[in-house]
């Protein structure tokens, strides 16, 4: 086992990374190559990589879903009162990592962090499915629990609470769970090329607009 971890190797053969190949804003480059990556069956080509500062100072980082990508940046879901809710109360800055690795691609962001408001996070909240919506109300999220029956009693509260039925009462949105925001103030996006040779453009502001520097791999 470790020996293969050790010596698989694969070679990046792909077409490469240029400063004339890419947007200028690197929201429409990310857009095109999570299109890239969903046309090419990458599974859940939205994941992200999240990594926030935690209350002790280190890093601490766990796989969230983008669910918005626009040009404000990128907008996840959680529940307010975990861990990495906390973590960003404390401190609001995060990065995020899109690792594409099919199509030998990776994304870095960087950036601040905000809470998205209130309306968005409610007109998210009533298009996830109905059981994901009692989850969100069960789960009292990153704290212990000791074993599954405690879950399994709260989904059962809250589904004595609200129905198990969609022609039940409609499920409120918990003022405990919603959206925060990764506003974006320095990408990277990397293609993987031969002979360990790979492209990295990375983007920053600077007076307003975007500026594209060519790394070293
Ligand atoms: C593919 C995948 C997608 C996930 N998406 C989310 C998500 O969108 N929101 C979320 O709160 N947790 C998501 N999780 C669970 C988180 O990784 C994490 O376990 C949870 O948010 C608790 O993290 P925390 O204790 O640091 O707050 C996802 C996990 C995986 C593997």
């Amino acid at each position: 086992m470790s020996d293969s971890i050790r010596s698989r190797r694969v070679q990046y053969e792909t077409a490469g990374l240029d400063v004339d190949d890419v947007y200028g804003d690197p929201m429409l480059q990310w857009q095109r190559w999570h299109d890239d990556a969903f046309e090419a069956g990458v599974a859940e080509p939205n994941a992200m990589t999240l990594s926030t500062i935690g209350l002790d100072g280190g890093p601490d980082s766990r796989i969230v879903l983008a669910r918005g990508a626009d040009e404000r940046g990128f907008a996840f879901y959680t529940n307010y009162s975990g861990a990495k809710s906390r973590q960003l109360e404390a401190k609001p800055v995060a990065s995020a990592v899109f690792g594409w690795l099919d199509l030998h691609r990776q994304v870095r962001v960087r950036g601040t962090v905000e809470r998205v408001s209130g309306k968005e996070s409610d007109d998210y909240f009533a298009t996830r499915p109905r059981s994901s919506q009692l989850g969100a109300w069960a789960s009292p999220q990153s704290e212990v629990i000791a074993d599954r029956s405690v879950l399994e009693a709260r989904v059962a509260a809250v589904e004595a609470e609200f129905g198990t039925d969609d022609d039940g009462e409609t499920v409120a949105r918990p003022g405990f769970w919603g959206g925060w925001r990764l506003v974006p103030t320095e990408w990277e996006f990397w293609q993987g090329r031969p002979s360990r040779l790979h492209d990295r453009l990375r983007y920053t502001r600077s007076d307003g607009a975007w500026q594209i520097d060519r790394l070293a791999p």
